[in-house]
């Protein structure tokens, strides 16, 4: 059972989606195994703008099974207005779906719980989350005592359950905000919840079970993380993290999929480096630059519409990532958004203490304190949208890519230079694998 993984290596927005959807036809099964509401994932195919959340991006490609695992948060009504959208749509979800009954249920405690303690941080401490209720949704799941899943929804004790909750997160609320704890009335959640319950049901199953046994019968399954590595809880840039594991580490826990059955691992690249919310970037440009790549790349963000941070490509932190996450190859995505500029930097070291180092930190003061050290190369001034094959590209986007690939030592075997699916170059051994060579 030949499995793929697909993992962003940066904070986020690498264009994973996009990547995702590409790979889907290649497979039987796609799977969501980590994070929650916080992603937005973008597939655009011709006309059509997919903008994805909780459900895998495979969803656009009918007669693929979309599975999202125990590893998920699950926010029931961004999960069915999500359905119900792609319905809308004319995607046929039904039979297509399957969500796990281990997932992790968000109740508006946890949002309410996310923004009083986001904005009652230190002065910089600030971790500027996307306010979905992450974080103390999986707090509630390490804490176990006041977690509720997918599979409780459907039990009898379920009104007496939240009750409870209720009463406990009222007590502890009431303590940083009154009308917080005061807007929790647990009859109108238990109802609001039940409603969903229902009309989720014909969606809910034992995923593991479904996943095991695909590997079984040999499906090829596709794997789409969320987030990116340098987010992930043990791996990244504690404390500006998010609550998962998103880095290759996370696809066995969050699937229940052991690692030896996922043989293809691609790292997904933006061209240059994007960040939303707080947290230490060395290669942050806050000058024309910037301004260049959050317009010409539209860099908002597709959950909350934050401008984006943006800044040069910075190679110690993919290349860290990269190793993380075992990956085979690279995915460079957004290449199109550079045209234009006159020179292009790529962070090659930092210097951190006085010590010039191509590792990277794991304190987050370490990274702050971190001077980048940069190698710069030719930038090109061609738009490159509609170039289909890696020779058409003019000679400084080569020598970019080439220069990435030789930094992280893995082969470029996607470039993206467009949203759209057909706006995408198949380099070395990809292009043996679709025969187009
Ligand atoms: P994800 O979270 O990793 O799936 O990425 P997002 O969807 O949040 O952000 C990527 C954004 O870039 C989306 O708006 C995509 O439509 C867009 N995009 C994807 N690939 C390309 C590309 O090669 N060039 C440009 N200009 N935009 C792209
Ligand atoms: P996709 O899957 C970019 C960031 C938030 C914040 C930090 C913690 O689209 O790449 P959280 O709400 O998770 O507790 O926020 O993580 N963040 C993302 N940034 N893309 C994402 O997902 C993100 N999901 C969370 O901005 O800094
Ligand atoms: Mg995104």
């Amino acid at each position: 059972m030949p499995g793929t993984s697909v993992i962003g290596l940066q904070w986020g927005d690498e264009a994973k989606g996009k990547l995702v959807d590409l790979l889907t036809d290649r497979h039987d099964v796609v799977v969501r195994y980590q994070g929650g509401a916080n992603a937005g994932h973008t597939v655009v195919v011709g006309p059509e703008t997919y903008k994805l959340s909780l459900i895998p991006s495979g969803i656009i490609n009918p007669g693929v099974q979309c599975v999202v695992t125990g590893g998920v948060v699950i926010n029931p009504k961004t999960m069915l207005s999500e359905v119900d959208g792609l319905v809308s749509r004319g995607l046929p979800i039904a039979g297509n779906l399957l969500i796990s009954d281990r997932a992790h249920i968000i109740f508006p405690w946890h949002m309410a719980e996310d923004r009083i303690l986001d904005e009652s941080t230190a002065d910089g401490e600030n971790i500027g989350t996307t306010q979905r209720g992450i974080g103390p949704c999986y707090r509630d799941k390490v804490g176990r005592s006041y977690a509720l899943r997918l599979g409780d929804l459907y039990r009898p004790t379920l009104k007496s359950r939240i009750e409870h909750i209720v009463g406990v997160k009222q007590k502890l609320l009431s303590a940083l905000d009154q009308s917080l704890s005061d807007s929790l009335d647990s009859d109108a959640i238990y109802q609001e919840y039940a409603e969903y319950a229902e009309r989720m049901q014909p969606y809910v199953g034992d995923t593991n079970c479904y996943l095991l046994d695909a590997v079984d019968s040999g499906k090829q399954i596709l794997f789409e993380g969320a987030q990116g590595s340098l987010l992930d809880i043990d791996h990244g840039t504690f404390p500006f993290v998010t609550s998962s594991n998103s880095s290759g580490v996370g696809v066995s826990s969050g699937s229940a999929v052991a690692g030896r059955f996922i043989d293809r691992i691609i790292g997904v690249v933006k061209a240059y480096s994007t960040r939303v919310g707080g947290g230490p970037f060395p290669s942050e440009q806050e000058n024309a630059a910037g301004v260049h790549l959050r317009e010409n790349g539209n860099e908002y963000g597709t959950v909350t519409g934050r401008p984006r941070r943006c800044g040069w490509l910075d190679g110690v932190a993919i290349r860290y990532s990269a190793r993380l996450g075992g990956v085979d190859e690279l995915a460079v995505m957004l290449l199109d958004v550079l045209s234009g500029l006159k020179e292009l930097k790529v962070c090659t070291a930092y210097e951190v203490n006085g010590k010039k180092t191509s590792d990277f930190p794991s304190h987050v003061d370490q990274l702050r304190d971190a001077v980048p050290i940069y190698e710069t190369l030719p930038g090109w001034n061609e738009k490159i949208e509609d170039v289909q094959h890696l020779e058409e590209l003019p000679a400084a986007a080569r020598q970019y890519l080439e220069f990435i690939s030789h930094y992280v030592e893995r082969p470029v075997t996607f470039v993206s230079v467009g949203p759209d699916r057909k706006q995408t170059i198949l380099c070395g051994s990809e292009m043996k694998r679709c025969g187009s060579v």
